[in-house]
């Protein structure tokens, strides 16, 4: 668990790693390619490996070297993706569309729901099926093959109910090697779709209008080697400026792409928190020694990130007058409420509406996490808070956050990753032993690289 010392302002550089929804695509996107491909920047996180894994499953050589990834995709050896790896990563979903493009059949398990919601995938099959594959879901399996023993996919016009992330990734993805031309209309407009388009791009694909809500592929009958910077993670971002405000720090940011964090920086700057750019790649949060209570509701891009909806919400707690949060996007992704309530916020839940009133101080507790976003809610609501605060479920921040501990200890944090066992047996370990930053905290089980047990 985690344990951290409350009220201590930070102040220095944070350098933002790869963005962890862009890795995960891009590297289900190295299937696309018959030969290798190079991805730079790839955070070392959880998630990252279990890709990897799935990846090298289905027969790619994997090599890593330095922050990049070498990918061999030219010797597929199969088709169908485990479902004991599948089944702990719902992005490993992302390889249906380039296998179903590349071999013309893709077998992968259903990706199940998660904490956050039920997060079906019929989007993703209607828009394949559209394309002429034919898609049979049987005992949690999608099997997918190009109807008529065809040897491509054909191009379609296709519009998504709702401009899903995942299913205009996996669309795109498919077109790029589909014969024609392919428009997904009501498509997601992300940034990581963008990333995405700009690596396919890179390997010779020919797609225009990412970024907006309408994507046109002509699809061509191979794609080529590429070597591929991944986008600064702009959910790492948004947490590390949450960090600075709550904590009434200023502290700087890079590499970070400004216009991919507008909605966040709006709402801070709505809330009285100052937000500059002192160089086009870069972020610098101004303390206020006081701000006010904002209404955020959640949306597809360019609207308020959802997952940036709980650590803001932390922020909230201790503003000055009320707030209102509406999670638009997730049936289920409110359950940080309770926790920060044990922490001695005022938050009141109806349905998918938050109130959120503020208090004028958090005080520590121990709490648990129960998904990603909603861990670094409780790390942020921790350097914040009175006291000590110690979060339990870190499985949870380990798939989504490079390094957090270190990076926040660098900016002067004082935190520390223990065992349960010896924090709860350590004499003396309270409120009063509050490790230095500085000093090589005794931090059991701080995530090693989770990718260096693959390659
Ligand atoms: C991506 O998930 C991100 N994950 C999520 O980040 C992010 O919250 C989400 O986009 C929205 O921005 C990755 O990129 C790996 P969606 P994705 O398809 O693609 C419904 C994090 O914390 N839907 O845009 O799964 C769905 O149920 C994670 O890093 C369908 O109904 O999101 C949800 O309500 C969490 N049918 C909504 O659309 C479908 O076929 C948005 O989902 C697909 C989606």
């Amino acid at each position: 668990m985690l344990q951290i010392w409350g009220k201590t302002p930070l102040k220095g550089h944070v350098t933002i790693s790869g963005a962890k929804n862009s890795a995960l695509v891009l590297l289900a996107g190295s299937l696309l390619c018959s030969g290798s491909c190079r991805l730079r920047n790839v955070p070392s996180l959880v998630d990252v490996s279990l890709i990897c894994e799935i990846l090298v499953a289905l027969g790619v050589k994997v090599a890593r070297q330095g922050d990049a990834l070498v990918l061999d995709a030219s010797d597929l050896t199969s088709s169908k993706a485990p479902y004991e790896l599948v089944s702990q990563l719902r992005a490993s979903f992302f390889v249906t569309g380039p296998l179903l493009a590349r071999l013309g059949v893709a077998r992968v398990p259903l990706p199940g729901g998660c904490s956050i919601g039920d997060r079906p995938v019929d989007l993703h099959v209607k828009g394949l099926q559209a394309l002429g594959a034919d898609v049979q879901i049987e005992h949690g399996m999608v099997n997918a093959y190009i109807r008529g023993g065809r040897k491509r996919l054909t191009g379609a016009r296709i519009y998504l109910d709702f401009p899903s992330v995942g299913a205009t990734e996996n669309i795109m993805m498919a077109a790029t090697l589909a014969e024609g031309e392919t428009l997904i209309e009501n498509a997601a407009q992300e940034p990581e779709v963008v990333d995405l388009a700009n690596f396919c791009r890179a390997m010779g694909a020919r797609i225009r209008g990412d970024g907006t809500n309408r994507i046109v592929i002509d699809g061509v009958p191979a794609l080529h080697e590429a070597d591929y910077m991944v986008v600064p993670d702009r959910i790492e971002a948004g947490t590390f400026l949450i960090a600075g405000a709550i904590t009434r720090s200023e502290i700087m940011l890079s590499p970070v792409v400004p216009d991919h964090l507008t909605a966040v920086i709006a709402k801070l700057k709505e809330s009285g928190i100052s937000v500059v750019s002192d160089a086009p790649n870069q972020l610098r949060v101004i303390p206020a020694s006081s701000y006010r209570g904002t209404d955020i509701e959640t949306l597809p891009f360019p609207g308020f990130p959802t997952d940036m909806q709980a650590p803001f919400m932390s922020l909230l707690t201790v503003a000055e007058g009320n707030s209102m949060i509406s999670e638009t996007l997730f049936e289920n992704r409110l359950q940080h409420v309770a926790e920060l309530n044990r922490m001695g916020a005022d938050i009141k839940l109806k349905g998918n509406i938050a109130v959120v009133r503020g208090v004028p101080k958090l005080s520590g507790a121990p709490v648990l996490a129960t998904d990603l976003r909603a861990s670094a809610a409780l790390v942020v609501a921790g350097l914040a808070a009175e006291g000590m605060t110690t979060i339990q479920g870190l499985h949870h921040l380990d798939r989504g956050y490079e390094h957090l501990e270190d990076k926040l200890r660098g900016l002067g944090a004082k935190l520390q990753r223990v065992h349960e066992s010896t924090a709860l047996s350590a004499p003396g370990n309270s409120e009063e032993t509050v490790p230095s930053p500085l000093a090589e905290c005794a931090s059991e089980n701080t995530p090693s690289d989770p990718l260096s047990a693959l390659i």
